[in-house]
Protein backbone atom coordinates (compact mmCIF):
# COMPACT_ATOMS: atom_id res chain seq x y z
CA UNK A 1 0.00 0.00 0.00
CA UNK A 2 1.26 3.37 -1.12
CA UNK A 3 1.48 6.36 1.86
CA UNK A 4 -0.31 9.15 0.41
CA UNK A 5 1.44 12.36 2.21
CA UNK A 6 2.26 15.92 2.05
CA UNK A 7 6.47 16.53 0.22
CA UNK A 8 8.19 19.37 -1.60
CA UNK A 9 8.61 19.19 -5.17
CA UNK A 10 10.95 20.97 -7.15
CA UNK A 11 9.12 20.27 -11.16
CA UNK A 12 11.13 22.20 -13.25
CA UNK A 13 14.31 24.10 -13.48
CA UNK A 14 14.43 27.41 -11.72
CA UNK A 15 10.11 26.92 -11.00
CA UNK A 16 9.37 27.63 -7.05
CA UNK A 17 8.80 24.81 -5.15
CA UNK A 18 5.55 23.29 -4.78
CA UNK A 19 3.47 21.27 -1.47
CA UNK A 20 2.21 18.69 -2.81
CA UNK A 21 0.75 15.45 -2.58
CA UNK A 22 3.24 12.32 -3.25
CA UNK A 23 3.09 8.47 -2.62
CA UNK A 24 5.33 6.36 -0.37
CA UNK A 25 5.34 3.05 -1.12
CA UNK A 26 5.43 0.00 1.33
CA UNK A 27 9.40 -1.09 1.91
CA UNK A 28 10.12 -3.88 -0.29
CA UNK A 29 13.51 -6.08 0.36
CA UNK A 30 16.21 -3.86 1.98
CA UNK A 31 14.32 -0.43 2.12
CA UNK A 32 12.87 1.28 4.82
CA UNK A 33 9.96 3.37 5.69
CA UNK A 34 11.09 6.77 8.02
CA UNK A 35 8.42 9.12 9.05
CA UNK A 36 10.38 12.11 8.87
CA UNK A 37 10.45 15.06 11.99
CA UNK A 38 13.07 17.17 10.53
CA UNK A 39 14.76 18.34 7.31
CA UNK A 40 17.45 21.11 6.82
CA UNK A 41 16.94 23.02 3.79
CA UNK A 42 20.85 22.88 2.00
CA UNK A 43 21.91 24.73 -0.79
CA UNK A 44 22.07 21.65 -2.84
CA UNK A 45 18.31 21.88 -2.50
CA UNK A 46 18.41 24.73 -4.34
CA UNK A 47 21.16 23.76 -7.29
CA UNK A 48 18.48 20.68 -7.77
CA UNK A 49 15.90 23.12 -8.20
CA UNK A 50 17.95 25.66 -10.16
CA UNK A 51 18.96 22.31 -12.72
CA UNK A 52 22.26 22.62 -11.52
CA UNK A 53 23.01 19.18 -10.51
CA UNK A 54 20.90 17.64 -13.37
CA UNK A 55 17.51 17.53 -15.18
CA UNK A 56 15.41 14.70 -14.08
CA UNK A 57 13.05 16.98 -13.04
CA UNK A 58 10.24 16.82 -10.59
CA UNK A 59 12.77 16.02 -7.75
CA UNK A 60 11.56 15.38 -4.22
CA UNK A 61 13.62 18.31 -2.56
CA UNK A 62 14.91 17.59 1.15
CA UNK A 63 17.90 15.34 2.09
CA UNK A 64 19.63 16.71 6.18
CA UNK A 65 17.15 14.87 7.85
CA UNK A 66 16.08 12.84 11.02
CA UNK A 67 12.95 10.92 11.97
CA UNK A 68 11.66 7.27 13.22
CA UNK A 69 11.61 4.69 11.26
CA UNK A 70 7.98 3.64 10.74
CA UNK A 71 8.32 0.24 8.90
CA UNK A 72 11.40 -1.94 6.90
CA UNK A 73 11.48 -4.54 4.11
CA UNK A 74 11.97 -8.20 4.98
CA UNK A 75 15.69 -8.79 5.24
CA UNK A 76 16.39 -5.55 7.19
CA UNK A 77 18.46 -6.12 10.14
CA UNK A 78 20.73 -2.69 10.44
CA UNK A 79 17.31 -1.36 11.93
CA UNK A 80 14.18 -1.79 13.32
CA UNK A 81 10.72 -0.04 13.80
CA UNK A 82 10.76 2.70 16.15
CA UNK A 83 14.65 3.44 15.76
CA UNK A 84 15.68 7.18 15.74
CA UNK A 85 17.99 7.43 12.87
CA UNK A 86 19.65 9.99 10.64
CA UNK A 87 19.61 9.49 6.90
CA UNK A 88 22.69 9.62 5.16
CA UNK A 89 23.43 9.38 1.28
CA UNK A 90 26.34 7.08 1.95
CA UNK A 91 24.58 3.18 2.63
CA UNK A 92 27.73 1.47 1.53
CA UNK A 93 27.64 -1.62 -1.08
CA UNK A 94 30.37 -3.40 1.10
CA UNK A 95 31.58 -5.33 -2.60
CA UNK A 96 33.06 -2.69 -4.68
CA UNK A 97 36.48 -1.63 -5.15
CA UNK A 98 36.45 0.97 -2.65
CA UNK A 99 34.88 -1.19 0.15
CA UNK A 100 37.15 -4.01 -0.73
CA UNK A 101 40.15 -1.88 0.10
CA UNK A 102 39.00 -1.01 3.41
CA UNK A 103 37.35 2.45 2.27
CA UNK A 104 33.73 2.36 2.51
CA UNK A 105 33.84 5.82 3.14
CA UNK A 106 34.23 6.35 -0.23
CA UNK A 107 32.12 3.63 -1.27
CA UNK A 108 31.68 3.63 -5.37
CA UNK A 109 28.25 2.01 -5.03
CA UNK A 110 26.35 3.46 -2.52
CA UNK A 111 22.31 2.48 -2.46
CA UNK A 112 19.28 4.33 -2.53
CA UNK A 113 15.48 2.52 -2.32
CA UNK A 114 14.77 0.69 -5.35
CA UNK A 115 10.92 1.74 -5.67
CA UNK A 116 10.46 5.18 -6.68
CA UNK A 117 8.30 7.76 -4.96
CA UNK A 118 5.76 9.36 -7.23
CA UNK A 119 3.71 12.21 -7.54
CA UNK A 120 -0.45 11.40 -7.49
CA UNK A 121 -0.61 10.71 -11.33
CA UNK A 122 2.44 8.11 -11.16
CA UNK A 123 4.92 10.35 -12.09
CA UNK A 124 8.04 8.97 -10.79
CA UNK A 125 10.36 11.23 -8.59
CA UNK A 126 13.98 11.66 -8.22
CA UNK A 127 14.34 12.32 -4.66
CA UNK A 128 17.74 14.23 -3.79
CA UNK A 129 20.65 12.65 -3.00
CA UNK A 130 18.38 9.49 -2.94
CA UNK A 131 16.54 10.73 -0.09
CA UNK A 132 13.85 13.10 -0.42
CA UNK A 133 13.12 14.18 2.82
CA UNK A 134 10.77 17.46 2.73
CA UNK A 135 7.45 14.80 3.44
CA UNK A 136 5.87 13.59 5.83
CA UNK A 137 7.26 10.03 5.06
CA UNK A 138 10.17 8.95 2.58
CA UNK A 139 11.25 5.56 1.02
CA UNK A 140 14.90 4.97 1.60
CA UNK A 141 17.45 2.00 1.23
CA UNK A 142 17.59 0.63 5.23
CA UNK A 143 21.43 1.66 5.19
CA UNK A 144 20.22 5.22 4.56
CA UNK A 145 19.27 4.98 8.10
CA UNK A 146 22.04 5.65 10.82
CA UNK A 147 20.54 5.30 14.48
CA UNK A 148 21.48 7.38 17.06
CA UNK A 149 21.11 8.67 20.15
CA UNK A 150 17.57 9.52 20.63
CA UNK A 151 18.47 12.10 23.34
CA UNK A 152 19.32 14.30 20.49
CA UNK A 153 16.75 16.79 19.00
CA UNK A 154 15.60 15.82 15.62
CA UNK A 155 15.76 19.47 14.20
CA UNK A 156 19.90 19.12 15.23
CA UNK A 157 20.80 15.62 14.83
CA UNK A 158 19.54 15.66 10.97
CA UNK A 159 22.07 18.37 10.05
CA UNK A 160 24.43 15.51 10.48
CA UNK A 161 22.53 14.13 7.56
CA UNK A 162 24.59 16.43 4.68
CA UNK A 163 25.66 20.26 5.13
CA UNK A 164 27.30 19.73 8.59
CA UNK A 165 28.95 16.45 8.52
CA UNK A 166 30.39 18.07 4.69
CA UNK A 167 32.20 20.70 6.72
CA UNK A 168 33.21 18.76 9.78
CA UNK A 169 34.56 16.27 7.52
CA UNK A 170 36.35 18.51 5.34
CA UNK A 171 38.24 19.86 7.69
CA UNK A 172 38.85 16.86 9.83
CA UNK A 173 38.77 13.77 7.53
CA UNK A 174 39.53 15.18 3.82
CA UNK A 175 42.00 17.96 5.23
CA UNK A 176 43.19 16.16 7.93
CA UNK A 177 43.39 19.08 10.15
CA UNK A 178 45.83 18.68 13.26
CA UNK A 179 46.48 19.99 16.28
CA UNK A 180 48.09 23.63 15.48
CA UNK A 181 47.28 23.81 12.61
CA UNK A 182 46.62 27.14 10.87
CA UNK A 183 43.19 26.22 8.59
CA UNK A 184 40.82 28.77 6.34
CA UNK A 185 37.31 28.59 5.29
CA UNK A 186 36.23 30.19 2.22
CA UNK A 187 32.78 30.82 2.65
CA UNK A 188 31.00 30.60 6.30
CA UNK A 189 27.32 29.23 5.25
CA UNK A 190 26.18 26.15 6.95
CA UNK A 191 28.96 23.51 5.19
CA UNK A 192 31.92 26.09 5.98
CA UNK A 193 31.08 26.75 9.75
CA UNK A 194 30.77 23.46 10.11
CA UNK A 195 34.44 23.25 8.54
CA UNK A 196 35.58 25.95 11.36
CA UNK A 197 33.38 23.71 14.20
CA UNK A 198 35.65 20.80 12.98
CA UNK A 199 38.71 22.15 12.58
CA UNK A 200 38.36 23.67 15.99
CA UNK A 201 37.29 20.14 17.24
CA UNK A 202 40.88 19.02 15.55
CA UNK A 203 42.87 20.84 17.29
CA UNK A 204 43.39 24.09 15.01
CA UNK A 205 44.90 27.22 16.42
CA UNK A 206 44.11 29.85 13.89
CA UNK A 207 40.92 29.50 12.10
CA UNK A 208 40.39 32.25 9.78
CA UNK A 209 37.13 32.23 8.17
CA UNK A 210 36.29 34.20 4.42
CA UNK A 211 32.96 34.91 3.28
CA UNK A 212 31.35 38.22 1.42
CA UNK A 213 28.91 38.66 4.25
CA UNK A 214 29.44 39.82 7.94
CA UNK A 215 26.80 38.37 9.28
CA UNK A 216 28.94 35.13 8.00
CA UNK A 217 31.48 36.22 9.65
CA UNK A 218 30.29 36.70 12.88
CA UNK A 219 28.48 33.31 12.58
CA UNK A 220 31.97 32.20 11.93
CA UNK A 221 33.42 33.93 15.17
CA UNK A 222 30.77 31.70 17.16
CA UNK A 223 32.21 28.43 15.80
CA UNK A 224 35.70 29.03 16.47
CA UNK A 225 37.22 31.41 13.64
CA UNK A 226 39.88 33.52 15.16
CA UNK A 227 40.52 35.84 12.01
CA UNK A 228 37.68 37.17 9.55
CA UNK A 229 38.44 38.28 5.92
CA UNK A 230 35.30 39.67 4.19
CA UNK A 231 36.16 39.05 0.64
CA UNK A 232 34.07 41.62 -0.74
CA UNK A 233 36.40 44.49 0.87
CA UNK A 234 39.97 42.90 1.36
CA UNK A 235 42.29 40.32 -0.73
CA UNK A 236 41.84 36.93 1.08
CA UNK A 237 45.08 35.46 0.18
CA UNK A 238 46.70 38.54 1.57
CA UNK A 239 44.83 38.24 4.76
CA UNK A 240 45.78 34.70 5.16
CA UNK A 241 49.00 35.41 4.84
CA UNK A 242 49.25 38.13 6.96
CA UNK A 243 47.71 36.14 9.65
CA UNK A 244 50.03 33.19 9.58
CA UNK A 245 53.68 34.65 9.56
CA UNK A 246 53.50 35.52 5.35
CA UNK A 247 53.39 31.72 4.80
CA UNK A 248 49.33 30.82 4.11
CA UNK A 249 47.38 28.15 6.08
CA UNK A 250 47.99 24.81 6.01
CA UNK A 251 44.18 23.64 5.19
CA UNK A 252 42.58 25.48 3.02
CA UNK A 253 38.90 24.54 2.56
CA UNK A 254 36.59 25.49 -0.27
CA UNK A 255 33.57 25.64 0.92
CA UNK A 256 31.48 27.97 -1.81
CA UNK A 257 32.03 26.24 -5.36
CA UNK A 258 33.63 28.67 -7.34
CA UNK A 259 36.46 28.52 -9.52
CA UNK A 260 37.66 31.98 -8.45
CA UNK A 261 37.09 30.83 -4.89
CA UNK A 262 38.99 27.55 -5.47
CA UNK A 263 41.83 30.08 -6.93
CA UNK A 264 42.11 31.86 -4.08
CA UNK A 265 42.30 28.86 -1.89
CA UNK A 266 45.13 27.40 -3.78
CA UNK A 267 46.44 30.27 -3.30
CA UNK A 268 46.34 31.64 0.03
CA UNK A 269 48.21 27.67 1.40
CA UNK A 270 51.17 27.12 2.82
CA UNK A 271 53.79 25.22 0.90
CA UNK A 272 52.66 21.51 0.91
CA UNK A 273 49.51 22.58 2.18
CA UNK A 274 46.43 20.91 1.74
CA UNK A 275 43.15 22.17 -0.63
CA UNK A 276 40.04 20.84 0.12
CA UNK A 277 37.08 21.43 -2.65
CA UNK A 278 33.88 21.02 -0.63
CA UNK A 279 31.24 23.32 -2.34
CA UNK A 280 29.92 22.13 -5.08
CA UNK A 281 30.03 23.53 -8.41
CA UNK A 282 27.86 23.49 -11.62
CA UNK A 283 28.28 21.75 -14.29
CA UNK A 284 29.28 24.35 -16.80
CA UNK A 285 32.46 26.06 -14.32
CA UNK A 286 36.17 25.06 -15.23
CA UNK A 287 39.07 24.89 -13.07
CA UNK A 288 41.02 28.32 -12.62
CA UNK A 289 43.60 28.72 -15.26
CA UNK A 290 46.76 27.83 -13.16
CA UNK A 291 50.41 28.00 -14.12
CA UNK A 292 51.17 24.26 -13.73
CA UNK A 293 54.32 25.51 -12.17
CA UNK A 294 52.71 26.76 -9.30
CA UNK A 295 50.61 23.31 -8.67
CA UNK A 296 53.69 21.50 -9.26
CA UNK A 297 56.52 23.91 -7.27
CA UNK A 298 54.33 24.22 -3.95
CA UNK A 299 53.27 21.05 -3.40
CA UNK A 300 50.87 19.67 -1.42
CA UNK A 301 47.38 17.96 -2.28
CA UNK A 302 44.17 19.45 -3.74
CA UNK A 303 41.07 17.07 -2.82
CA UNK A 304 37.78 17.26 -3.43
CA UNK A 305 35.40 15.73 -0.38
CA UNK A 306 32.06 14.22 -0.84
CA UNK A 307 30.42 14.33 2.18
CA UNK A 308 33.19 15.17 4.28
CA UNK A 309 34.67 11.51 3.25
CA UNK A 310 32.38 10.44 6.19
CA UNK A 311 31.39 6.97 7.05
CA UNK A 312 27.75 7.61 8.67
CA UNK A 313 27.77 4.73 11.33
CA UNK A 314 31.40 5.14 12.40
CA UNK A 315 31.00 9.38 12.56
CA UNK A 316 27.74 10.25 13.27
CA UNK A 317 26.94 8.50 16.71
CA UNK A 318 30.19 9.47 17.40
CA UNK A 319 29.24 13.64 16.76
CA UNK A 320 26.19 13.07 18.37
CA UNK A 321 27.55 12.15 21.78
CA UNK A 322 29.78 14.98 21.29
CA UNK A 323 27.43 17.41 20.72
CA UNK A 324 25.28 15.64 23.90
CA UNK A 325 28.38 16.54 26.17
CA UNK A 326 28.28 20.25 24.92
CA UNK A 327 31.57 19.73 22.49
CA UNK A 328 29.96 19.97 19.45
CA UNK A 329 27.12 23.07 19.36
CA UNK A 330 24.92 21.59 16.53
CA UNK A 331 22.24 23.88 17.80
CA UNK A 332 23.84 27.21 16.72
CA UNK A 333 23.61 26.31 12.80
CA UNK A 334 19.54 26.12 13.48
CA UNK A 335 18.54 29.85 12.49
CA UNK A 336 15.20 29.02 12.38
CA UNK A 337 12.73 26.24 12.14
CA UNK A 338 9.73 26.00 9.38
CA UNK A 339 7.03 24.27 8.29
CA UNK A 340 6.88 22.40 4.97
CA UNK A 341 5.29 24.94 3.00
CA UNK A 342 7.62 27.55 3.72
CA UNK A 343 10.94 25.97 1.76
CA UNK A 344 10.83 28.42 -1.18
CA UNK A 345 10.86 31.31 1.26
CA UNK A 346 13.53 29.30 2.65
CA UNK A 347 15.73 29.50 -0.18
CA UNK A 348 15.26 33.46 -0.83
CA UNK A 349 16.51 33.79 2.80
CA UNK A 350 19.35 31.68 2.16
CA UNK A 351 20.20 33.62 -1.46
CA UNK A 352 19.72 36.79 1.05
CA UNK A 353 22.66 35.08 3.34
CA UNK A 354 20.39 35.65 6.07
CA UNK A 355 20.47 32.22 7.78
CA UNK A 356 22.84 29.04 8.48
CA UNK A 357 20.01 26.74 8.53
CA UNK A 358 16.12 26.95 8.12
CA UNK A 359 14.77 23.34 9.34
CA UNK A 360 11.44 21.74 8.67
CA UNK A 361 10.07 20.61 11.19
CA UNK A 362 7.05 17.99 10.89
N1 LIG B 1 30.66 18.23 -0.92
C1 LIG B 1 29.58 17.93 -0.23
O1 LIG B 1 29.40 16.77 0.16
C2 LIG B 1 28.57 18.99 0.09
C3 LIG B 1 27.53 18.74 1.00
C4 LIG B 1 26.62 19.78 1.27
C5 LIG B 1 26.74 21.00 0.62
N2 LIG B 1 27.74 21.18 -0.27
C6 LIG B 1 27.94 22.46 -0.99
O2 LIG B 1 28.66 23.36 -0.15
C7 LIG B 1 28.40 24.69 -0.59
C8 LIG B 1 27.97 25.53 0.60
O3 LIG B 1 26.72 25.07 1.08
P1 LIG B 1 25.93 25.89 2.21
O4 LIG B 1 24.70 25.12 2.51
O5 LIG B 1 26.88 26.26 3.30
O6 LIG B 1 25.55 27.20 1.36
P2 LIG B 1 25.29 28.70 1.85
O7 LIG B 1 24.64 29.39 0.71
O8 LIG B 1 24.61 28.69 3.18
O9 LIG B 1 26.76 29.27 2.07
C9 LIG B 1 27.60 29.72 1.04
C10 LIG B 1 28.42 30.89 1.62
O10 LIG B 1 29.40 31.29 0.67
C11 LIG B 1 29.50 32.69 0.72
N3 LIG B 1 30.14 33.15 -0.52
C12 LIG B 1 29.60 33.29 -1.76
N4 LIG B 1 30.52 33.74 -2.63
C13 LIG B 1 31.68 33.85 -1.93
C14 LIG B 1 32.99 34.28 -2.27
N5 LIG B 1 33.30 34.66 -3.53
N6 LIG B 1 33.94 34.30 -1.30
C15 LIG B 1 33.63 33.92 -0.03
N7 LIG B 1 32.40 33.51 0.35
C16 LIG B 1 31.43 33.50 -0.58
C17 LIG B 1 28.09 33.16 0.91
O11 LIG B 1 28.02 34.49 1.42
C18 LIG B 1 27.57 32.12 1.92
O12 LIG B 1 27.78 32.54 3.26
C19 LIG B 1 27.32 24.56 -1.68
O13 LIG B 1 27.99 24.56 -2.94
C20 LIG B 1 26.71 23.20 -1.40
O14 LIG B 1 26.10 22.65 -2.54
C21 LIG B 1 28.66 20.21 -0.52
ZN1 LIG C 1 31.17 0.05 -1.80
ZN1 LIG D 1 23.13 18.90 1.38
Amino acid sequence: MAHAVQGIVAKGKGLPVELTTILVPDPGPGEALVKVQACGVCHTDLHYREGGINDEFPFLLGHEAAGIVEAVGPDVVNVKPGDFVVLNWRAVCGTCRSCLRGKPNLCFNTFNATQKMTLEDGTPLSAALGIGAFAEKTLVAAGQCTPVNPDAKPEVAGLLGCGVMAGIGAAMLTGEVQRGDSVAVFGCGGVGNAAIAGAKLAGATTIIAVDLDDRKLEWAKQFGATHTVNGSQSDPVAEIQAATGGNGADVCIEAVGHPEVLRQAFYARDLAGTVVQVGVPTPTMTMPDIPMIDFFGRGGQLKPSWYGDCLPSRDFPMLIELHLQGRLPLEDFVTETIGLGDVEDAFHKMERGEVLRSVVVI
